[in-house]
């Protein structure tokens, strides 16, 4: 493993994609393990994508982690039937949920067999209501972002982050936890978390891998403004890079 030095940022940077799960699951040991002593539970918010599929797996082999205590959210969801491949509840539930047995009560899932406008409401109540971050006359009138102790990101090849796609504003810059994102370039309508929710995290990892993601991860480690991924600066938490050799090579 290789680090790069950046003041906002680390970065690291590994061989092969078992050396980064080892590595990704030993921070996820110590994350867990600090969260629960903390305040009793672990609450984490995971992305979809093709990127942290062997990532789920191999968590799903790991009984001895605190996972009565771990409470899984989505960063987003495609706006899909849940068996349907492109749904990433669907990739946790068969990679990570079911293998583990992974208790039901702790699943925090975006549901899509609602309207859309329904699924937000859900789930901003979902959150609202874990976190305790609501008035509770006004349920769904968020009072500060909630903060969860790990969010896991992607980043797209046109450096888009969970579904905040770039010059969609209303994705950044809400009071909101959740909101729908759509548009002639997404394919599926999107529920996703929102970035001041994101930012608020006292963990976030970048995971990202591949030579076709060289350029896009140079540009959002070097700041580019017209980046979503750019605009992930933690308020108070710690912001890290996962990589491969081959997406860090243009670094
Ligand atoms: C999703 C995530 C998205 C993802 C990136 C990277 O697809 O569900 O919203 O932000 O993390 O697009 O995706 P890959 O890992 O497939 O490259």
């Amino acid at each position: 493993m290789k680090r790069i030095a950046k003041s906002d940022k680390e970065i690291y940077v590994f061989d092969n994609y078992s050396e980064i799960s080892a590595y990704i699951i030993s921070l996820w040991r110590q994350f867990s393990q600090n969260a629960i002593a903390r305040h009793d539970y672990f609450a984490v918010a995971l992305s979809g994508g093709k990127t942290p599929k062997k990532l789920y797996q191999v968590l799903a082999k790991h009984n001895d982690l605190p996972w009565n205590r771990t409470h899984i959210f989505q960063v987003d969801e495609r706006f899909v039937k849940r068996d349907h491949p492109d749904s990433n509840y669907k990739l946790l539930n068969d990679n990570l949920f079911i293998p583990l047995n992974f208790p039901e009560k702790n699943i925090h899932g975006i549901k899509t067999d609602v309207p859309i406008d329904k699924s937000l409401m859900l789930y901003r109540y979902a959150i609202n209501n874990f976190f305790h971050i609501a008035d509770p006359a006004e349920p769904l009138t968020e009072t500060a972002p909630p903060q969860f102790d790990l969010i896991m990101l992607g980043i797209g090849d046109d450096g888009h982050t969970a579904s905040l796609f770039p010059f969609q504003l209303d994705t950044f810059d809400t009071p909101k936890n959740v909101v729908a994102a759509s548009g002639s370039h997404v394919m599926h309508e999107r529920v996703t978390l929102t970035l001041p929710v994101i930012r608020q995290a006292k963990n976030i990892i970048f995971l990202v891998v591949g030579d076709n993601k060289a350029e896009i991860v140079k540009r959002v480690i070097d700041n580019d403004p017209k980046l979503p991924a750019s605009f992930v600066k933690p308020v108070d938490g710690k912001l890290i890079f996962v990589l491969d050799q081959a997406a860090a090579s243009s670094l």
